[in-house]
């Protein structure tokens, strides 16, 4: 009985792996970025059986004749008995292992398949590229997926995916409107859109929602499901490990900030941040062209629907993305896109939605306002957004994609340093004296 059901739900719901006659269920599965995206690469998923493992192969190798074995670190969790998680509409409360596999030794610029084995179960097989691609590449971003079941959302990744062929694709928040409830992570995770990428992606405040109950926002302390989902490079902000990190990416330095709950705009861990932020610009310096941030609030974006994220972030973090040169700051969170003039060296892209959450522009975002040089009434247009973002040693290229595959913004940043070999990271190692390892870090908190 327990096989039928398990197969039923699998059919139903678990679109990415096949268990009609086992006992096991893998889901959930993400490809995500590791320090240095050339010769790495982390597999999450989540997995019904305490063994699995992960198989991967070159992809010219389609019958895993080469293929190499990869156990997990691997942890049983549910959200269970978690204070605002109680009520069993937050399907977490399902006893999982979490699984994530470090796949290292890579070759740059290469393409890999993979599948995961557990019992007798196979996943479908997944496919990523390592970075190290000399000249011109490129990268997706998106922001605010969201609502469950919207009908923008999976359509515009497919079309970006179509457009851009991005081997990296990156999202700055809110990516279901409920955190705690797992059937958002279903939607978007197990589908066949969401793969054959490497993925980063900073929490939103959304990622702090537990269990919506009567509308009080009852919050985790840190973006709890998302730390189980996604196992990001341990090299973090210590008061925000997982939610925060770095990775190197060809001759870009991609940072993720964590901006904390709805409620939360100043703080400790706001203080952490900044001190790592700059500590890793610093250290990393010689090993990057360009700096891209990704968060979630943005602090050029409306000061209407936020008030504090205009009142509060933006004094904290404009002046060290101004020291540190940040060329590109990618957000959303308050659904109205607007792109900012480039102020002191930084343009700001607050991309609005990337599903059918949206608003209509306020007065405190116009274009000719001398901050903003586009503005977009997602709303009052119907429109979602997503972005290209073109890089090479002489500049990049920020392309704007609605849900018709029609650009509706365009801008370019110069070079604020000197390419050279070291900024290709074509696969050496980096350490990172601020990294963070062990209790805390990753999954197991
Ligand atoms: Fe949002
Ligand atoms: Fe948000």
């Amino acid at each position: 009985m327990r096989k039928i059901i398990i197969g039923l739900i699998c059919c139903l719901c678990f679109g990415n792996c096949f268990a009609e006659e086992s006992d096991s269920v893998i889901y959930h599965i993400v490809t995500t970025v590791c320090e240095n995206s050339a010769n790495s690469a982390t597999v999450n998923y989540h997995c019904s059986n305490p063994s699995s493992y992960v198989l991967y192969t070159k992809a010219s190798d389609k019958a895993f004749r080469k293929a190499v074995k990869v156990e997990p670190e691997s942890a049983l969790w549910s959200t269970k008995g978690i204070e605002n998680t109680a009520k069993e509409t937050t399907f977490f409360t399902k006893e999982r292992y979490v699984c994530s596999a470090h796949l290292s030794g890579l070759k740059p610029n290469s393409e890999y398949i993979f599948k995961i084995v557990s019992q007798g179960t196979e996943s479908k097989v997944f496919s990523f590229a390592t970075s190290g691609k000399r000249g011109k590449w490129n990268f997706v971003a998106f922001t605010d997926f969201q609502h469950k079941g919207n009908r923008e959302t999976l359509p515009l990744i497919q079309n970006m995916k179509e457009l851009a062929h991005p081997a990296l694709v990156i999202c700055s928040g809110d990516m279901v409107d409920v955190a705690g409830k797992e059937d958002g992570w279903f939607w978007l995770l197990d589908n066949d859109v969401f793969r054959d990428f490497v993925y980063a992606a900073s929490p939103g405040d959304h990622e702090y929602w537990a269990d919506d109950t009567g509308r009080k926002y009852p919050q985790y302390n840190s973006p709890h499901t998302f730390n189980h989902l996604f196992k990001f490079p341990g090299n973090g902000a210590p008061m925000s490990p997982n939610s925060t990190y770095w990775f190197l990416y060809n001759n870009v330095l991609f940072i993720a900030l964590d901006m904390n709950n709805s409620n939360v705009a100043t703080g400790p861990r706001f203080e952490d941040q900044v001190k790592w932020f700059e500590k890793t610009v610093e250290i990393l310096k010689g090993r990057y062209q360009y700096i891209v941030v990704y968060e979630h609030k943005s602090i050029y974006g409306s000061s209407k629907i936020d008030s504090v994220v205009a009142a509060r972030l933006r004094p904290q973090w404009a002046p060290v993305f101004k020291k540190c040169g940040v060329d590109l700051v990618l957000s959303g969170h308050d659904h109205i896109f607007s792109r900012t003039e480039q102020i002191d060296g930084t343009f700001y892209l607050d991309m609005g939605s990337s599903g059918d959450k949206r608003r209509a522009i306020d007065s405190s975002v116009a274009e000719g306002d001398g901050i903003h040089a586009k503005v977009l009434d997602l709303k009052n247009q119907g429109l979602c957004c997503a972005c290209n973002v073109e890089v090479s040693k002489r500049g990049m290229k920020v392309t704007v994609y609605n849900q018709r595959k029609e650009a509706v913004d365009s801008f370019e940043i110069s070079p604020k340093r000197k390419y050279s070999r070291k900024t290709e990271n074509r696969g050496e190692q980096v350490f990172h004296p601020t990294t963070f390892v062990g209790a805390g870090a990753g999954i197991n908190f």
